[in-house]
């Protein structure tokens, strides 16, 4: 395909033959739900970001859930995060009948304001958990999250969705705090079409999680039906949930997990083209980068007042140019749900509203390679330019 006549989409998976052959395996082994190879994915992606616990699990959804229930969190508690988020980083909070505070974002960027998260921490009660999310794959002020956490006698779960794979001196995002949550959702960097995984360093906590993830039962019953040794007895000690990761998705995990370092660095080649390409543009800057950023998303920042049009007309003018592109959040304190719930208006948290009428995602993703994304750089000058006041 030609980067200058074919349409560059937003996403796409990177999926090769060893994922192909590796779903024919599992397909042709007579196990298809989770097994030996979920078990694997869990040692390997456990080596990998280097945490004792790690625990497969159909979306990272289900694993925030899992998270905060392990927690503890329940009614009578609060959680707080960023309203510049997906729906679930909220939503989990109220499935256990907590209340969540939303905290707004750094001026200038996506992630939780740690300035702001220490006053919201002082002025609360009952905080049980915060949950900063690395936006876009950037990591979040971790040391000073988890001082105020410190402080404050709350739990940190890491909404690590976005930020695999985040490397910084301290450690992986996502193994800093007690819990991590990362995701494997069709888009993400490494995916299993569908899928996440927890991470913690606190054998109690996996426990619980472990317990949760499948029924509530005690014990790992995956090999009931197979095992020579192993009982068909087990005892459900907990109202549990359905949130196991089944070896035909894990396998495809597996073969991703052996190719994301040099996914992040084909990740980080765009974004180099992009940062280099957008720090003199009038109307836009580059996204905000720092110490690990995985990457999972390139949020251009447009520039307030310098288009004769609206965002709208720059995504459309960029879809006419053959670039596909998105937006990374629609703040979650302008929903309908949390609006109501809390009363909240858009300007409640300036900043996320701010960032979210500024942005747009571009894309990113492995095997784009550099010269497509020299067409989205050219593509964005050039419909910037035609939209200039
Ligand atoms: C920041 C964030 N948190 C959580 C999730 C939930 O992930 P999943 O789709 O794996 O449940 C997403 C989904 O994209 C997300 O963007």
């Amino acid at each position: 395909m030609s980067p200058s006549t074919d349409f560059i989409p937003f996403a796409l998976p990177s999926l090769g033959r060893e994922e192909e052959e590796a779903v024919l395996a599992v397909l042709r082994s007579g196990w298809l739900t989770t097994g030996a190879v979920a078990l694997r994915f869990e040692e390997e992606f456990a080596a990998f970001v280097g945490t004792p616990h790690a625990l497969a699990v159909n979306s990272a959804t289900s694993g925030l859930h899992l998270a905060l229930e392990a927690l503890g969190v329940g009614p009578g508690d609060r959680v707080v995060t960023s309203p510049y988020t997906f729906a679930s980083t909220a939503a989990v909070a109220r499935h256990l009948g907590a209340e969540v505070v939303f905290c707004d974002v750094v001026p200038g960027g996506y992630n939780l304001d740690t300035g702001r998260l220490a006053e919201v921490l002082a002025s609360t009660r009952n905080v049980k958990a915060v949950i900063p999310v690395h936006v876009g794959g950037l990591p979040c002020d971790m040391e000073e999250i988890l001082a105020l956490a410190r402080r404050y006698g709350c739990a940190v779960v890491e909404d690590a969705a976005h930020a695999f794979p985040s490397r910084m001196a301290g450690g992986f995002a996502g193994t800093l705090g007690d819990i991590g949550v990362y995701s494997f959702y069709a888009t993400k960097t490494i995916t299993t079409g569908d899928g996440g995984m927890v991470v913690t360093s606190d054998a109690r906590l996996a426990k619980r999680m472990g317990t949760m993830r499948m029924h509530g039962i005690d014990r790992p019953v995956w090999d009931r039906y197979t095992s020579k040794t192993a009982s068909w007895s087990y005892s459900v000690v907990e109202a549990g949930y359905k949130y196991n990761l089944p070896d035909l998705l894990a396998a495809i995990g597996r073969e991703q997990l052996k190719k994301a370092d040099r996914f992040l660095a084909e990740r980080r080649e765009i974004a180099g083209i992009y940062g280099a390409a957008f720090r003199d543009l009038p109307f836009a800057e580059p996204a905000p980068d720092g110490p690990g950023h995985a990457w999972h998303l390139y949020s251009l920042r447009l520039k307030p007042g310098t288009l004769r049009a609206g965002r709208d007309e720059f995504v459309g003018g960029l879809r006419e140019a053959g670039v596909g592109t998105s937006v990374h959040f629609i703040p979650l304190h302008t929903m309908p749900y949390w609006a109501r719930r809390y009363g909240l208006e858009p300007e409640s948290f300036p900043e996320a509203l701010a960032s979210f009428q500024r942005t747009v995602s571009l894309p990113i993703w492995q095997g784009m390679g550099p010269e497509r994304a020299r067409s989205v750089a050219r593509a964005v000058a050039e419909t910037g330019a035609g939209l200039s006041a």
